[in-house]
């Protein structure tokens, strides 16, 4: 079997683009308008994504970092307070507490799912605690009725980190609908995507009323005609184009789709592992529907790591795309944290308001976890023959 067999999502194999989506940024180009401003499809694709999932309101941005940062906008933090992240995910989850003068405090994920561990989570809360983000990892999601118990226990905002977890559920609801803001990544890997782009959900008002305004430099269009200067808080630029926009809203009307084809094709490969010893299919609590960013495959006698990277690097010469561990390491050991390289040298937010220490042993299951995983890259175009392919692979791998 070679790479190029399989279909990417760095290719056209690995992408669901098709007339839907040409015929959309036609309509964009025909417009005369590619700004949101001024245009109609964003608007038309905020409106259609808050349907999809039944909740009221959906704002549309340029990247699911920024769809991260707009959630935590809206929270009108205080220098120092504390948002709890959990230490495996994309950075994108965390960089925007940072960009707020906020803390991320970091919880130990569950050892199966690598999802946050709500005793943990529990644990962590201060004062300072303003909200909890759930990453539902891979398309596996957070235990959320114990997130949600304590959130509200506990008066601090949930935030839903979808980004990797498009149209999985929770006791049959849809990731997204839980927490009181979630946000998706619309970047070129994710299940359905512009290139870069984001979204916001919420039942909120003053919520996405507040995400709507950060997006666009606080600029109250409704009231203020250009130029007449008036703006009402710090913010950003973070707005949509319509050429995003068309592409996005292509593609969420074939979420459902991609989903139910990763599921089935991922559940045929699970089959195809049962009688292996040394590797296992990703562990899925039975109240819960993953949605397969990535199909995490278990190695069940890691020896801290070296066989799972043997197994790793035996998939990767056969062809099959994966990253073993997923990320190196947990997110508090890069430098960023380390050093910490922050604001030059002053070390803030965290010489000033953080209280721990980013350091091995911060974090063990999620540690250790790591070092058992090997994500393999998911694709709603893999089919049977490509399933039976990398069912091999990983039987021969698994021989290491
Ligand atoms: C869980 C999670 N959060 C946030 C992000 C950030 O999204 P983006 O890369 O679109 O900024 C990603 C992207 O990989 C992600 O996987």
């Amino acid at each position: 079997m070679t790479r190029e067999t399989l279909p990417h999502f760095l290719h056209a194999s690995g992408r669901t683009f098709g007339k839907e989506e040409e015929q959309l940024v036609l309509e964009a180009l025909r417009s005369g308008c590619l700004s949101k401003t001024g245009g109609s499809l964003v608007k038309r694709l905020e409106r259609e994504f808050a349907a999809m999932l039944d909740l009221p309101f959906a704002v549309a941005c340029s990247s699911g970092t920024a769809a991260v940062h707009l959630c935590i906008s809206a929270l009108h933090l205080e220098p120092g307070d504390e948002i709890i992240v959990p230490p495996i995910t994309d950075i994108g989850t965390i960089l925007p507490i940072l960009w707020q003068n906020a803390v991320p405090v970091f919880a130990d994920v569950e050892p199966l799912t690598m999802t946050l561990d709500p005793k943990d989570v529990s644990r962590k809360i201060t004062s300072k605690t303003r909200a909890i983000i759930a990453v539902h990892l891979a398309g596996q999601m957070c235990e959320m009725e114990s997130l949600r118990k304590i959130a509200d226990e506990r008066k601090v905002a949930l935030i839903e980190d979808c980004s990797q977890a498009y149209w999985a559920e929770y006791k049959g609801k849809l990731a997204g609908t839980i927490g009181d803001m979630a946000c998706f990544s619309l970047q070129q890997s994710k299940h359905v995507t512009c290139g870069e782009g984001g979204l916001l959900v919420t039942r909120n008002q003053e919520f996405a009323q507040t995400a709507g305004l950060f997006a666009d430099k606080a600029w109250p269009r409704d009231i203020n005609s250009l130029g007449s200067g008036r703006f009402l808080f710090l913010a950003q630029n973070y707005r949509m184009s319509e050429l995003q926009g068309a592409v996005a809203l292509a593609q969420i009307r074939k979420v459902e789709k991609i989903v139910a084809r990763r599921r089935h094709s991922a559940d045929s490969l699970s089959c195809l592992l049962t009688n292996l010893t040394a590797v296992s299919a990703p562990h899925i609590p039975a109240h819960t529907k993953h949605s397969y960013w990535l199909y995490m495959l278990h190695v069940t006698q890691p020896e801290n790591g070296t066989h799972t990277q043997k197994i790793g690097d035996a998939l990767a010469e056969q062809g099959v795309p994966a990253w073993v561990r997923y990320i190196a390491d947990p997110l508090y050991l890069s430098p960023l944290f380390t050093q910490p390289a922050t604001y030059g040298t002053s070390g803030y937010p965290f010489r000033e308001y953080g209280a721990q220490k980013f350091e091995r042993g911060l974090c063990p299951q999620a540690e250790a976890a790591l070092d058992s995983v090997i994500a393999i890259h998911w694709n709603e175009n893999l089919n049977s023959d490509h399933v039976k392919d990398i069912a091999a692979a990983i039987q021969l791998a698994a021989k290491q």
